[in-house]
């Protein structure tokens, strides 16, 4: 088996900015690993569970990628799988500094390089925040999102 990527994040939900980056992710390694923070502090729309079944849904077409859950550190779950590279998608320049300090903690942490891919700039105007938010106000994101995290949109938040 050649290198494993690890595409980390929280996921809630899934939208198309994050499906192009493990899209184009992907096509760089043997496997990438597309970890789902359980992230009990954020207090998430959707659990966990919910969160893997949009995930693994969204990229059960591409074939090298694995989705999975992790609690905890990053840098720990990086060195249990035997990851040698983390994989982040920047959207602008305002995602930079954060990024840069979690891929300097990261390496501080488990020696592990942390890859930047550039979004599209299609997707680069997006988060799972805004859309949530635009979505719970009944604004259209059915373009935003693949159709099956859309229906569970619609249904969490009871607006269509
Ligand atoms: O999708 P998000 O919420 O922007 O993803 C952030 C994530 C999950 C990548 C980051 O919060 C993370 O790695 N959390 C795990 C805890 C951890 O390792 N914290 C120290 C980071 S240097």
């Amino acid at each position: 088996m050649g290198p494993t990527a690890l595409c980390p994040g929280t996921f809630d939900p899934v939208t198309n900015g994050h499906l192009d980056v493990i899209e184009r992710a992907s096509q760089h390694f043997d496997l990438l690993v597309v970890g789902v923070l359980e992230n009990r502090s954020k207090d998430p729309l959707f659990s966990l569970d919910e969160r893997l079944r949009m995930l693994r849904e969204s990229v059960a077409g591409f074939g090298n990628v694995e989705v999975t859950s992790f609690a905890g550190l990053l840098a720990d779950f990086a060195n249990e799988r035997g990851v040698s590279v983390i994989v982040k998608g920047l959207r602008a320049v305002s995602d930079f500094e954060y990024e840069l300090q979690m891929a300097q903690m990261n390496h501080r942490l488990a020696g592990i390089d942390t890859f930047f891919i550039s979004t599209n700039p299609v997707w680069s105007f997006l988060s799972s925040a805004l859309i949530k938010e635009v979505a719970r106000f009944g604004g259209d994101v059915s373009e935003l999102v693949p159709p099956h995290v859309l229906a569970r949109l619609t249904e969490k938040l009871g607006r269509s």
